[in-house]
């Protein structure tokens, strides 16, 4: 490609600093260096951990300004860096913020999804050697979870990607690349969902919708959707839900409502919105002996949740997932091979088709609860 080697001017979001709207710049992106890949980005979903970060709400204060946010996006391969042999120019991709080295401990080890081998520099927004590969008016510009999808073209580590089916739209796999595989794996891979359980989700966003078409998958006989938005109803529904609760139709505290409704708790409860007072409902929300919630939504740095040690002395546990619990480059390969096969629904999920320029409008949408997701299409 004539791009190869040389730095390319395009076009991206750019997060100058927190609780402002992005801007959209003219930025250079720098070659891929050794065991990179430059990619050009040709669809993305804006994810709420997206906003969370703009909102000045970030799970990592590490985090550095300026940015390009972005992390549910699928491309092709522009050109790779020294030593990378497992992707060419042309390759249908898929950036993973969860990478997969294959060589750290977490990595060898079949009980988690966390790669250790390059958190640390994703975490302070710079490539594994230190450095940005973005530019814009002259000052570098920070990556953000390895992927930086809101910009035309990025450069990640080839750690953090996957190939995948060259014949699968891009603008609608793009979302397996966060929000559906990590709904869908909570109920699957992390809670482990039991056939004609009974299960509860707050908040249906992507995330949450994705999470009750895993519970459904799994068999779960009742699935209870929470949503202040009395439009998710219908949705949460289609996607497999048995019942609906709006909390703001109760005066009284959402587990006694859960606690009514299932005589003593559910088996397994999730929670899709990252709020502490959420994440307490859910619990109190699960029965004895052997409730289990699942902490799916990413709470900002330093809060707390409040639950007394008994709950967990009658039984109940508590655990959390990152994308879902999938080994990333394994897993999102075949989970766009499901969706080929029709056996997984994407789709569904996309509410909004819209252009780089409205990118703030598919925050504001976000913030409000509204839809599900908008995505870029570049
Ligand atoms: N009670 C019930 N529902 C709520 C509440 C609440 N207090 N607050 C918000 N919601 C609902 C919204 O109405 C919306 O439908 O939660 C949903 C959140 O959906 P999105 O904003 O689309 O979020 P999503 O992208 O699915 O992400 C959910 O997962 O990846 C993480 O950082 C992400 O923590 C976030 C979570
Ligand atoms: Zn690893
Ligand atoms: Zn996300």
């Amino acid at each position: 490609m004539a791009t190869a080697g040389k730095p390319i001017v395009c076009r991206a979001a750019v997060a100058w600093e927190p609780k402002k709207p992005v801007t959209i710049e003219t930025i250079e992106v720098a070659p891929p260096k050794a065991r990179e890949v430059r990619i050009k980005v040709i669809a993305n979903g804006v994810c709420h951990s997206d906003l969370s970060v703009l909102d000045g709400k970030s799970w990592d204060p590490r985090i550095k300004w300026p940015m390009i946010l972005g992390h549910e996006g699928a491309g092709i391969v522009e050109s790779v860096g020294e030593g990378v042999t497992e992707y060419k120019e042309g390759d249908h991709v898929i950036p993973l913020y969860q990478p997969q080295c294959n060589e750290c401990d977490n990595c060898k080890s079949t009980k988690t999804n966390i790669c250790n081998k390059i958190r640390q520099t994703i975490a302070i927004g710079v490539m594994p050697d230190n450095t940005t590969r973005f530019t814009c008016k002259g000052q570098p510009v920070h990556h953000f979870m390895g992927t930086s999808t809101f910009s035309e073209y990025t450069v990640v580590a080839d750690i953090s990607l996957c190939k995948i089916d060259p014949a699968a739209p891009l603008e609608k796999v793009c979302l397996i690349g966060c929000g559906i595989s990590t709904g869908y794996g909570a109920a699957l891979n992390t809670a482990k969902v039991d056939e004609g359980s009974t299960c509860a989700v707050w908040g249906l966003g992507a995330v949450g919708l994705a999470t009750v078409m895993g519970c459904k998958a799994a068999g779960a006989k009742r699935i209870i959707a929470v949503d202040l938005n009395p439009e998710k109803e219908e949705l949460a529904k289609q996607f497999g839900a048995t019942e609906f609760i709006n909390p703001s139709d109760h005066d009284k505290p959402i587990e006694a409502v859960i606690g009514m409704k299932t005589m003593g708790g559910c088996d397994f409860t999730f929670e899709c919105i990252g709020l502490v007072s959420t994440i307490r409902s859910a619990f109190y929300s699960c029965r004895e002996g052997w409730g289990k919630t699942i902490v799916v939504g990413v709470v900002p740095a330093g809060q707390e949740v409040s639950i007394s040690p008994l709950a967990f002395n009658v039984g109940r546990t508590m655990t959390g997932t990152v994308f879902g619990g999938w080994k990333s480059k394994e897993g999102v390969p075949k989970l766009v091979d499901l969706y080929m096969k029709n056996e997984l629904m994407v789709d569904e999920f996309i509410s909004k088709m819209i252009d780089l320029d409205g990118v703030n409008d598919a925050f504001d949408l976000l913030r409000g609860g509204k839809g599900i997701r908008s995505v870029i299409k570049f």
